[in-house]
């Protein structure tokens, strides 16, 4: 597609910078700005700061600058006070867009910004042996999309599930096992059975040191590799990741690996024997820990009194690792800003470590999610299991599509699947709707509305363009002119559609989702009310009917990309 900001730039380059460099192309880039409101242009370019150069008032500049621009890509170039405003050539804006729709179809607007470069990506992470609950969704969907979000622009990406797999916790839940439990009863029902079981051992330590230390035995067995210890080890990973793994198929999210804290539980060593040479590791009460005061933070722990590693030593290991192994350009944690220091700490560690890649660590962090009742709480009993929540909201769209069937008194194919496409895509774009950092508060109506912002209105919408292609027979080849396409709505459209790019770069150089969720509930409404205004299937002129078909065409596409990048499915029949 064109490129109409580059345009600008190339221009104001020319005009500036003919007899010495006022302003370097990267500065003019910069510059650039969109203006707040259409009616004073699609970019702006302030003078102020030439003034000095020139010796002259910066509204002077804009008006000298101004009228000598002759651009076939601009319909007018306008100065107001100290800005030029570009309008851009709405003829040529159709022609690039439509050009893409034609060439590109349901690869519009992707780009390779991000050729030859790895990046990691991690993100759900639960602990095993525990719920797999409502308050997961935030990490694991928003980390889904980012990964996405990467890989359409072209870059590799290398998606961890960074398992809590390892700790003493394990030491309990193995004698809890021994002591109380059958196996049989909890592969039926792991988790809960589970939970059950390390909520029980919990208690009885408190008053028994006997039991506590048969515990701490039971992990030292464990990390020595004794074989009951790790059978029973396994086994628990297993049946846990069993059942994350149902909810991962439901959700349509795919691992490259599940490399959990207990793979890195060898690599430990190098990376404490390497802080000791750095001069960073010093002792404390027994226990060895970094100082890290000179970057603003509390003092790290790394190894208790007792000699064990804890959390942060194994993300010490798994940093180095994923460096090692892939080289990234960004490693990237998508974890809750309750850990927001832990991953400061970890940043600040590695550079006293003399890493000097530390800075390839991106933390991503978000708020919380609650529920409407109160039911988040994870206090004992009150988990709210996050596969009920989507069996749920499937159950829920099933009833209204049931509804439907009543109303229209014709049934729809494949419901159940369909009924879960739209309950369980609503339930991400509602978790992808704001700034990730936002607290929210999930509510059901909300989120399974088909009108107002919400998944199942984008998905309608995407949907009645596929019937309505279907319906006025388009043809891909037919013969389209662009010139045709004059409305406003056509023109908002167009632009719009231009911006698809942009956007998607915007998400993910600040890791944020929600552009694309808004873009696409944008792009959405814009195309409801051109549907509205516009005999769309017009009778008369057949070129018409065909280009306002390969306009709609490309909004299609646009959908079902932007739905893709926060993870949700298209359905083509609704
Ligand atoms: N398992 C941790 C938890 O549930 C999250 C892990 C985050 N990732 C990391 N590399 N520390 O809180």
């Amino acid at each position: 597609m064109i490129n109409f900001k580059d345009e600008i730039i190339k221009i104001l380059d020319q005009k500036l910078n003919e007899d010495k460099e006022v302003m370097t192309k990267e500065e003019i880039s910069n510059a650039i700005e969109v203006p707040p409101t259409s009616d004073m242009g699609d970019y702006a370019f302030p003078v102020f700061s030439l003034a000095k150069v020139y010796r002259k008032n910066p509204n002077l500049i804009s008006k000298e600058i101004a009228e000598s621009i002759k651009s076939d890509y601009f319909e007018k170039v306008e100065s107001k006070s100290a800005y030029i405003n570009f309008f851009i050539n709405k003829e040529k804006l159709a022609q690039t867009v439509i050009d893409e729709v034609i060439t590109k179809g349901e690869e519009f607007g992707k780009e390779d910004v991000g050729q030859n470069k790895n990046v990691v990506i991690e993100y759900s992470s639960p602990n095993i042996a525990k719920p797999f609950h409502i308050g997961h969704i935030r990490s694991t969907v928003i980390g889904d999309s980012i990964k996405r979000i990467y890989k359409f622009l072209g870059y590799n990406t290398i998606s961890y599930n960074h398992l809590g797999d390892y700790g003493t916790q394990f030491g309990m839940l193995i004698v809890a096992i021994k002591k109380w439990g059958n196996r049989e009863e909890i592969a039926k029902n792991p988790i809960p059975e589970l939970l059950k079981l390390y909520v029980k051992i919990n208690q009885e330590v408190e008053n028994d040191q006997e039991l506590r230390d048969e515990c701490r035995s039971w992990f030292a067995k464990l990390e020595k590799g004794d074989e009951e210890a790790v059978e029973l080890w396994k086994w628990i990973r297993e049946v846990s990741l069993l059942e994350f793994n149902r909810v991962y198929k439901m959700l349509d999210i795919q691992y490259d690996t599940y490399k959990g804290e207990s793979f890195y539980s060898d690599l430990m060593q190098a990376e404490v024997d390497q802080l000791k040479k750095s001069g960073a590791l010093v002792e404390s009460e027994g226990a060895q820990i970094v100082d890290l005061s000179k970057y603003d933070l509390p003092v790290a722990l790394i190894i208790k009194s007792d000699g064990s590693t804890i959390y942060i030593t194994r993300d010490i290991a798994a940093a180095h690792y994923r460096h090692e192994e892939h080289k990234p350009y960004k490693n990237i944690y998508v974890v809750g800003s309750q850990q927001t220091l832990h991953f400061q700490q970890l940043k600040a560690i590695l550079k006293e470590m003399g890493y000097d890649w530390s800075d390839e660590i991106v933390h991503v962090p978000f708020g919380m999610v609650s529920l409407e009742d109160g039911t988040l709480s994870t206090r004992k009993g009150r988990v709210v299991y996050l596969e009920d929540v989507l069996n749920k909201a499937t159950e829920k769209v099933k009833e209204i599509l049931s509804q439907r069937e009543e109303e229209r008194g014709q049934k729809i194919e494949n419901k159940d699947e369909l009924a879960a496409q739209v309950g369980i895509g609503a339930i991400k774009f509602q978790e992808l709707f704001n700034q990730r950092i936002k607290d929210y508060m999930f509510s059901w109506d909300k989120t399974l509305s088909f009108d107002g912002e919400t998944g199942p209105y984008v998905q309608y919408a995407h949907a009645r363009i596929a019937s309505l292609l279907e319906k006025g027979g388009f043809d891909k080849n037919a013969e389209v002119d662009y010139k045709l396409l004059k409305s406003e709505d056509e023109h908002e459209i167009i632009k719009t559609l231009y911006n698809f790019t942009n956007v998607v770069i915007d998400a993910h150089e600040k890791y944020e989702p929600y552009f694309i969720t808004r873009y696409v509930g944008d792009l959405a409404r814009l195309f409801n009310r051109y549907y509205g205004h516009t005999q769309i299937i017009t009778d008369e002129d057949s070129v018409l009917k065909n280009t306002r078909l390969m306009l709609c065409y490309g909004v299609k596409n646009v959908l079902k990309e932007g739905l893709y990048l926060l993870g949700i499915q298209a359905p083509e029949k609704m």
